[in-house]
C-alpha cells in the first residue's frame, strides 16, 4: 500500500541573509515600528542581496528540497516554478532553474500571476502530473518582491519580503500523501490586488510606471476579507472532501499575508491558534514563496510528525485561493 502514495518526498526554503527591520522601514517611509506591528504582526523580513534574482532563489530553495528528499536533481522529470516576480520577463524562470540545477532535458514551466495562491495551484498540478505520468516534479514557489513594491506607498510596501520554498513531488514509500487539492478563481476582484503596468493593457513606460518600477497595487481592506472567507472556505472544503472533519488536522499552515489575517482564519475555522503555523513575524509576506517555506520551517522544527495530517491553505491576486491536505 504504501508503495502507492503520491506526495512530497522532500522539502526546503532559502531566506536570503539581508534583514530588513520595521525600524528600517521608519527610516525610510512615514511609518512606525508599532503601526506595522499592530497592523500586520511582521517585525522584520529579508530581501535579496543586490546581485540575487529570482532564479538564484529558487535554486537554493530547490536544492535543499532535494538534499532533504535524498534524490538528484538529474532525477527529476518536471519543474514547475509558480512566482509573480520572474527572473525575466520571457523566457521563463523555470528555464534558468532547470539548467542551473542540472537537470536533464525535462518540461519546465512557470505558473505566474496567481500572487501568493501560485504555490498551491502547483502543487495541485503536479499532483496529477505525478499519478497520470508517474512523473518526479519539483515545485518552487518564490519571489523578489523588493523589487516590485512601491517604495513610497507605505501601507503596502512593508508588508512584503523575499525568499523561495520547495517540494519535490513523486511515488515512494515515504512520501507525504497528497489527499485533497481545491484550487479556484474569481476573475471578479481581479483589480483588487496586483501589478496593473507591464502588461499590453497598460505597458511599461514613463507615463504609466512614473517611478521606473513594477509596482503592486492593493485595496488592503478588501483583500484582507476575501483573503478570510476563501482561505477558510477552501480549508473546509478540503478536510470534507477527504470525509475527514477540521479536529483531525494536525496543522495549518496558512498563507503569511499578514497576523491578523492568519488569526481570523483560525478564528473563523475554530481552529486553536497552537495548531496554526505562524513565521509572518520574521519573513512577511513572501507571496507565492510564503506556504512552502512555513511548511520547511515547521518540520525542520519537528512540529511535523509521520501520521500528522496537514493543511495548507493560500490566497493570492486574481483571485485565486487553495487548500492542500497531506499525510504525513
Ligand atoms: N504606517 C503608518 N500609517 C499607515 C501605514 C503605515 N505603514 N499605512 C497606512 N497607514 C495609515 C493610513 O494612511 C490611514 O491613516 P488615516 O486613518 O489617517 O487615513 C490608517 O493608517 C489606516 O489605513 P488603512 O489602509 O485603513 O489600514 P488598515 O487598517 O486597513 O491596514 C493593511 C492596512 C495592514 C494593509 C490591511 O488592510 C491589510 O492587512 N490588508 C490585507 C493586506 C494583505 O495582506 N495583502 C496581501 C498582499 S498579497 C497576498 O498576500 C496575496
Amino acid at each position: 500500500m504504501t508503495e502507492d502514495r503520491i506526495g512530497l518526498l522532500g522539502m526546503g526554503a532559502y531566506l536570503p541573509s539581508r534583514v530588513v527591520t520595521n525600524s528600517d522601514w521608519a527610516q525610510w517611509v512615514d511609518t512606525t515600528d508599532e503601526w506595522i506591528t499592530t497592523r500586520t504582526g511582521i517585525a522584520e523580513r529579508r530581501f535579496a542581496a543586490d546581485d540575487e534574482s529570482t532564479a538564484d532563489l529558487a535554486v537554493q530553495a530547490a536544492r535543499a528540497a532535494l538534499d532533504d528528499a535524498g534524490i538528484d536533481a538529474e532525477t527529476l522529470d518536471e519543474i514547475i516554478v509558480a512566482t509573480d516576480t520572474p527572473e525575466v520577463y520571457t523566457p521563463d524562470t523555470s528555464a534558468f532553474v532547470q539548467h542551473r540545477l542540472g537537470a536533464r532535458q525535462i518540461p519546465a514551466y512557470d505558473l505566474g500571476g496567481s500572487g501568493c495562491a501560485g504555490f498551491l495551484q502547483a502543487l495541485d498540478v503536479a499532483r496529477s502530473r505525478a499519478r497520470e505520468t508517474e512523473r518526479r516534479v519539483l515545485v518552487i514557489g518564490v519571489e523578489v518582491l523588493s523589487r516590485v513594491m512601491s517604495l513610497t506607498d507605505r501601507t503596502t510596501c512593508v508588508l512584503f519580503g523575499d525568499g523561495a520554498g520547495a517540494v519535490v513531488i513523486g511515488r515512494g514509500a515515504q512520501a507525504a500523501e497528497i489527499l485533497v487539492a481545491v484550487t479556484g478563481t474569481d476573475g471578479s476582484r481581479a483589480d483588487i490586488l496586483g501589478i496593473e503596468t507591464g502588461g499590453t493593457r497598460r505597458p511599461f513606460s514613463p507615463v504609466e510606471s512614473p517611478t521606473g518600477r513594477l509596482e503592486i497595487t492593493m485595496r488592503g481592506q478588501q483583500v484582507f476579507k476575501e483573503a478570510v472567507r476563501r482561505m477558510s472556505a477552501a480549508a473546509r472544503e478540503a478536510v470534507e472532501r477527504a470525509g475527514l472533519t477540521l479536529d483531525d488536522v494536525d496543522l495549518l499552515v496558512p498563507h503569511q499575508a499578514n497576523l491578523r489575517i492568519i488569526d481570523a482564519v483560525g478564528k473563523a475555522l475554530a481552529f486553536p491558534a497552537e495548531k496554526v503555523c505562524v513565521n509572518v513575524r520574521d519573513v512577511g509576506n513572501t507571496g507565492s514563496a510564503s506556504v512552502p517555506i512555513a511548511l520547511a520551517q515547521a518540520h525542520e522544527q519537528g512540529r511535523i510528525q509521520p501520521g500528522n495530517l496537514v493543511l495548507l491553505t493560500s490566497f493570492g491576486a486574481g483571485f485565486h485561493w487553495g487548500a492542500v491536505l497531506i499525510r504525513f
